[in-house]
C-alpha cells in the first residue's frame, strides 16, 4: 500500500513537471535566434540536390535482381517499372499520369516476394546506432514507413543528441535545438543507410519564415498520396511568426526528396486546443494514413485523423478514441487485424510503461477498449524509454511488430543509446512486449530471436525510475534499506544502495538452458548475489568490500530452462552500492537441453478460464480451468532454440465421464487433434504426448476445444527437443 501510494505521487510530480516542459520547448534557444531568410531547397554538402521524382525512383527500381523474387510476383513489379520508365521519359506526362505510375511502382515493389527465406539481422540496444557509412543516426520522434520494398526512418536531428553521445554522463535540457530532418532507408529495419536530410533550417514554412525560427520541431510522419504522387511529412511545429502551435505539412517527390513548404495547420478540427500533444503519422493495411494524436494542453485525449484525400495537405477533423489521464508519445500499431493506441505518461522523454486502447471494431476511427498496460513494459518501464512509434512486419511465417522507444538525451541520462528497439507478438488475447538488450530479426519471414548477448537482467542500470525510489522498478525488495542513488559506474545517472542487511530480487520467468556469466559493478560495504535456476540450484558471487568501483563476475552458472531468481543482498548494515547488473549466456552447448516446462498458470500463458488449485497434484501455483465453451483455449508462448519436430508433453485431469477434445494450433495453424479422457477425478493427473513442427524463437501452442464442453483442466506444457 506504501508502494502504491508512492507511487501515485510519484507519477501526479512527474504529470505536473510535463506541463512545465511543454513551455521550456516553447523557449528553448532557437526561438531567440534571429530570424534567417529564407532559401528556399537548399542543397545540403554531403546530398546534392538532385531531381527526386519518378526518374529517381526508376533509377532505383532498376537495381533489383529478377532471381531474387518469385517470378509471380516479378511479373506485375517488371511491367510497372517499364510504365514507370516511359512516363518518367515522357516530358508531356500528367501530373495524375505520374502519380499512377509511381503509385503502381511501389505497390508492386511492395508486393516483391522474396525468393529466399531471408536471413537474421541482429539489433542491439543500449549502444549508439550508426547508419552504414559509420556516422552516427540521429533521428528521433519519428516513424519509419515503407514505400515500395524500401523501409524509410524519419526523425529529428536535435543539438542535444550530439552533445550526449559526446559525453553521455550529464543532462542536456532544453538542448532541443531543431538541427534537420535526416532520412535512412533499410532493406531489413536493421541496417540504415543515410539519404537525405530532408528538411533544414533553412526549410521555408510559409510567410517568408523557416525551421530555423521555429521554437520547436519534432513528432513527424510520412504520408504518400496517391493522387499528386507526393510524400507528404506531417510534423508538429511551434512558430510564432507562424501562428503558434501546429502540424506543418512539407512535400517532396520521393521519399528521399529535399522537402518544400505545403501548409501549416494550427487547429484540428474536434481537438479542443491549437497543435498536438505528440503525434505519429499511422499507415493502415489499405495504404490509408491517420495522424495519430493527443491535444496539446493536458493530452488527456486521443484523435486518429484521416489526411485530406485529394493532397494530405491537410488534417481531417479528429475522430476521439480515448479519454481519461493525460498521455503522449501517441502511436498506433496494428497486429493480427486489431488497432492499438500505446502512450506514455507525461514525463517529458523519459522512461514510461506503454498504455494501450485496443480497437473493438474493424475501423481504425471507431470504438475503443478502456486502457490497460502493455505486458512486458512494467517491469523496466518499456526498456527505459518513452513511447517512439511502432513498425509491424506481416512476414511470410509471422507477424511481429517492432516497438520503437525513443531514450533521449534531454530530460532523461537514461542510459546510452538514444534508440531502443523490441520485438511485441501477440500471446493470447493481448500483445506481448519483449524487453530484449538484443535480439534476431528476419524481416522477410517476420521471425525473431533472442541475441545472442542479450542481458537477461531488467532495468539492470537502475535507470527505469527516473528519480530516487526506495523501491526500484523490476526489483522486489526483500527488506532492509533499499535506494537508488546518485552516481553509478562510468559516469552514469544511478546504482542501487542496499544496507541494513537487506536485499533486492528480480525473478525472470523463462531463460534459456545454458551456461551463464553474471556480472556487476560494485562499491561499499560487502554484499553477494544469488542466482537460483528452476531446479532449485544456486550460484552465489560474494562482493567483498571496496571504497571505489569494482567489477565482479561469476562464470559457468548453468541453468535449466524456465525461471530464475537473481537475488542482491548486503550482509551487514552497512551499503552495498552495485550497478550494470548482466547475465549473459555464455554457451548453450551444455547442459544438453533438457526440455522446457511452460505452466499454465504462468505469462505468458493465456488461459480463457480462470487458474484454479481446488483439484491437488498440479505443478506449479495452479492449472487453466477453461470455460466449458468452444473458443476457450489455453496458449503457451514457447522458444525452442533449433527449430524441428518437438515433442510436447501436455499435463490434464478430466474428471468428467467424457473425453474432452482440442484443436491442437501452432502458430496459427492447426496441425492436429488431441483428445484428453477422463483420468477418473479431477486430482488425477495424466499426460499426453504429441509431436509438433516449431520454428525456433517464439511459437504459440494454442489447444482450442472443439466442443462446447471446453478442454480438461491444463497444469503445463512440456517441450521436449527437437526430434
Ligand atoms: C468442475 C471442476 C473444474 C472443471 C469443471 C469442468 O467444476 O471442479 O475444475 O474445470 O468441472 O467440467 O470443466
Ligand atoms: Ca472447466
Amino acid at each position: 500500500m506504501t508502494k502504491q501510494l508512492r507511487k501515485f505521487s510519484i507519477l501526479g510530480a512527474a504529470a505536473a513537471l510535463s506541463v512545465v516542459l511543454a513551455v521550456p520547448f516553447a523557449v528553448s534557444t532557437t526561438a531567440a535566434e534571429a530570424p534567417v531568410t529564407e532559401v528556399r531547397n537548399q542543397g545540403v554538402a554531403d546530398a546534392p540536390d538532385v531531381d527526386r521524382g519518378l526518374e529517381f525512383l526508376v533509377s532505383d527500381y532498376e537495381t533489383r535482381v529478377p532471381t531474387k523474387y518469385t517470378a509471380d510476383s516479378w511479373a506485375p513489379f517488371a511491367k510497372a517499372l517499364t510504365t514507370a520508365s516511359d512516363v518518367a521519359d515522357d516530358t508531356s506526362a500528367t501530373t495524375s499520369e505520374v502519380a499512377d505510375a509511381k503509385t503502381a511502382l511501389m505497390t508492386t515493389a511492395a508486393d516483391l516476394e522474396a525468393a529466399d527465406e531471408g536471413t537474421f539481422q541482429t539489433i542491439t540496444n543500449n549502444t549508439f546506432w550508426n547508419d552504414t557509412s559509420g556516422n552516427p543516426i540521429y533521428s528521433q520522434g519519428g516513424g519509419v514507413f515503407k514505400f515500395g520494398d524500401t523501409y524509410y526512418w524519419y526523425g529529428v536531428h536535435y543539438t542535444g543528441a550530439e552533445s550526449y553521445r559526446a559525453n553521455p554522463t550529464q543532462k542536456y535540457d532544453n538542448q532541443v535545438s531543431f538541427v534537420s530532418i535526416p532520412v535512412y532507408s533499410s532493406k531489413d529495419l536493421v541496417n540504415w543507410k543515410f539519404e537525405n536530410r530532408v528538411a533544414t533550417r533553412s526549410t521555408g514554412v510559409g510567410d517568408g519564415a523557416n525551421l530555423g525560427g521555429a521554437g520547436w520541431v519534432g513528432r513527424l510522419g510520412v504520408s504518400y498520396n496517391e493522387n499528386t504522387g507526393k510524400y507528404v511529412l506531417a510534423v508538429q511545429m511551434w512558430h510564432t511568426s507562424r501562428g503558434g502551435h501546429g502540424v506543418l505539412l512539407l512535400q517532396g517527390d520521393s521519399p528521399t526528396d529535399t522537402f518544400d513548404y505545403g501548409y501549416f495547420q494550427t487547429q484540428i478540427t474536434n481537438s479542443p486546443t491549437t497543435g498536438t500533444g505528440d503525434q505519429t503519422v499511422f499507415t493502415d493495411d489499405d495504404g490509408k494514413d491517420y495522424l495519430i494524436f493527443s491535444n496539446r494542453e493536458g493530452r488527456s485525449r486521443g484523435f486518429v485523423a484521416k489526411f485530406r484525400e485529394s493532397d494530405s495537405l491537410r488534417i481531417e477533423p479528429g475522430v476521439e478514441i480515448r479519454r481519461g489521464d493525460g498521455r503522449e508519445g501517441n502511436a498506433m500499431f496494428k497486429l493480427d487485424g486489431k488497432y492499438y493506441h500505446a502512450a506514455s505518461d507525461l514525463h517529458g522523454w523519459n522512461t514510461s510503461v506503454n498504455y494501450v486502447n485496443e480497437s473493438t471494431s474493424s475501423n481504425v476511427q471507431g470504438s475503443y477498449s478502456s486502457e490497460y498496460v502493455l505486458a512486458g513494459t512494467e517491469m523496466d518501464y518499456s526498456h527505459v524509454t518513452q513511447t517512439g512509434f511502432f513498425v509491424t512486419v506481416n512476414g511470410t511465417k509471422q507477424s511481429t511488430v517492432i516497438y520503437a522507444g525513443d531514450r533521449w538525451a534531454d530530460f532523461a541520462w537514461n542510459g546510452i543509446g538514444y534508440n531502443q528497439w523490441v520485438p511485441i507478438t501477440k500471446s493470447g488475447a493481448r500483445p506481448q512486449f519483449h524487453s530484449v538488450s538484443q535480439w534476431q530479426f528476419n524481416v522477410t519471414t517476420g521471425e525473431w530471436r533472442v541475441g545472442p548477448a542479450n542481458n537477461y537482467i531488467l532495468n539492470p542500470d537502475i535507470q527505469a525510475d527516473r528519480i530516487i525510489v526506495s523501491s526500484v522498478r523490476g526489483w522486489r525488495n526483500l527488506g532492509g534499506s533499499v535506494t537508488n542513488v546518485n552516481g553509478g559506474v562510468n559516469g552514469s545517472r544511478f546504482a542501487l544502495q542496499i544496507s541494513n542487511s537487506g536485499g533486492v530480487e528480480q525473478r525472470r520467468e523463462s531463460v534459456p538452458a545454458g551456461t551463464y556469466a553474471l556480472g556487476l559493478h560494485a562499491r561499499g560495504s560487502a554484499g553477494r548475489v544469488v542466482i537460483t535456476g528452476a531446479n532449485g540450484s544456486q550460484r552465489t558471487l560474494s562482493i567483498p568490500s571496496s571504497s571505489g568501483w569494482a567489477k565482479r563476475e561469476l562464470t559457468g552458472i548453468e541453468l535449466p530452462s524456465g525461471a530464475v531468481t537473481v537475488t542482491v543482498r548486503a550482509s551487514g548494515s552497512g551499503g552495498v552500492v552495485v550497478d550494470q547488473l548482466s547475465l549473459v549466456k555464455t554457451s548453450d552447448d551444455d547442459p544438453p537441453l533438457p526440455g522446457q516446462r511452460y505452466e499454465a498458470e504462468t505469462a505468458p500463458a493465456v488461459c480463457d478460464g480462470t487458474i484454479d488449485s481446488n483439484h491437488s497434484g498440479y505443478s506449479g501455483s495452479g492449472f487453466c480451468n477453461g470455460d466449458n465453451a468452444v473458443g476457450s483455449v489455453v496458449q503457451f508462448t514457447v522458444t525452442p532454440e533449433a527449430a524441428g519436430t518437438a515433442t510436447l508433453g501436455v499435463r490434464f485431469a478430466n474428471g468428467a465421464t467424457s473425453a474432452r477434445s482440442a484443436n491442437v494450433v501452432v502458430n496459427g495453424t492447426t496441425v492436429g487433434t488431441v483428445s484428453f479422457e477422463p483420468t477418473g477425478a479431477w486430482s488425477t493427473w495424466s499426460t499426453k504426448s504429441l509431436n509438433v513442427p516449431l520454428n525456433a524463437g517464439s511459437n504459440t501452442i494454442r489447444l482450442d476445444p472443439t466442443t462446447t464442453a471446453g478442454l480438461a483442466n491444463i497444469d503445463y506444457l512440456d517441450v521436449g527437443p527437437g526430434a
